[in-house]
């Protein structure tokens, strides 16, 4: 692997090789290293290799191609475990709540990089699918997740089939703030945002999408806003149902 894994990329086709378990449980137990809130491991890791749940959860990520990875794991913020071992001894547990969530949240997510990081270093593939939370409710159905456990990372891993595909990223200084906010101007913000326009790969983006530019493709095709709400409002549900936010 590259210095910083500057040429790293998602990887969205397998070979049919397995991803041993024996490979998979040393991945994670060095990723379990990473930092985490309290040293609470407010996280789960679901391992699904079955064909036929891998299936049910495939739908839930409306087929995506990464979905036909070998191995399909679902990370779940968990504060039910810490819960029900402070219940067992006679500690007074208050994490059903927004905060809690967003501590097992950030665990949760921190595990799944380290995750993809040591998982690339072995030379693996991996792909997040980020309609784990648009599905959430469907998703702790099919892996019989119980309270205060919702999945919030999914990462499709195998052996690439090919090298995925080159991606851009904005300049340094797109994101880079030096001690305060820096508020860019409109003409600055066009600025930023050249470069990833006059990518090749986004250019034939908005074309194929019979759009006027790049924005509109984000904004109006990819992650329109009637999807937005309508998914929030579903997971606020879930999130309520799931005994976080009492
Ligand atoms: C939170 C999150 C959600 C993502 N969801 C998806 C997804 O649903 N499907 C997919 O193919 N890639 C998904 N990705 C991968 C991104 O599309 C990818 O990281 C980005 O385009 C940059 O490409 P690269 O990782 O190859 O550099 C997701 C990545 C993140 C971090």
């Amino acid at each position: 692997m590259d210095k910083y894994f500057i040429n790293r990329r998602s990887v969205r086709n397998f070979t049919d090789r397995p991803v041993e378990s024996s490979l998979l449980n040393e991945i994670l137990t060095a990723a379990a290293k990473a930092p985490t809130c309290g040293n609470m491991q407010l996280y789960s890791v679901i391992v699904t290799r079955s064909p036929q749940r891998k299936a049910e959860l495939a739908k839930q990520h409306f087929s995506q191609p990464a979905t036909n990875a070998p191995v399909i794991l679902t990370i779940c913020a968990d504060f039910n475990r810490f819960t029900r071992w402070c219940q067992l001894n006679n500690a007074d547990a208050g994490f059903d709540n927004l905060e809690s969530f967003i501590s097992a949240t950030a665990d949760a997510i921190i595990l799944a990089q380290q995750i993809t990081t040591i998982a690339e270093q072995e030379g693996l593939g991996t792909c997040y699918l980020g309609t784990v939370t648009y599905n959430a409710p469907e998703i702790a159905g099919i892996l019989n997740l119980p309270e205060l456990v919702v999945p919030v990372a999914c990462l499709a891993l195998g052996w690439p089939d090919g090298p995925g595909i080159e991606t851009e990223r904005l300049p340094l200084e797109a994101f880079v703030h030096e001690e305060t906010y820096r508020n860019d101007s409109d003409q600055e913000i066009i600025s930023l945002f050249k470069s990833k326009e006059q990518y090749p790969a986004n250019i034939q983006f908005v074309k194929e999408n019979n759009k006027d530019n790049l924005a509109q493709v984000f904004a109006e095709i990819r992650y329109p806003r009637a999807m937005n709400e309508a998914f929030s409002q579903k997971l606020k549900d879930y999130l309520q149902s799931a005994g976080f936010l009492k």
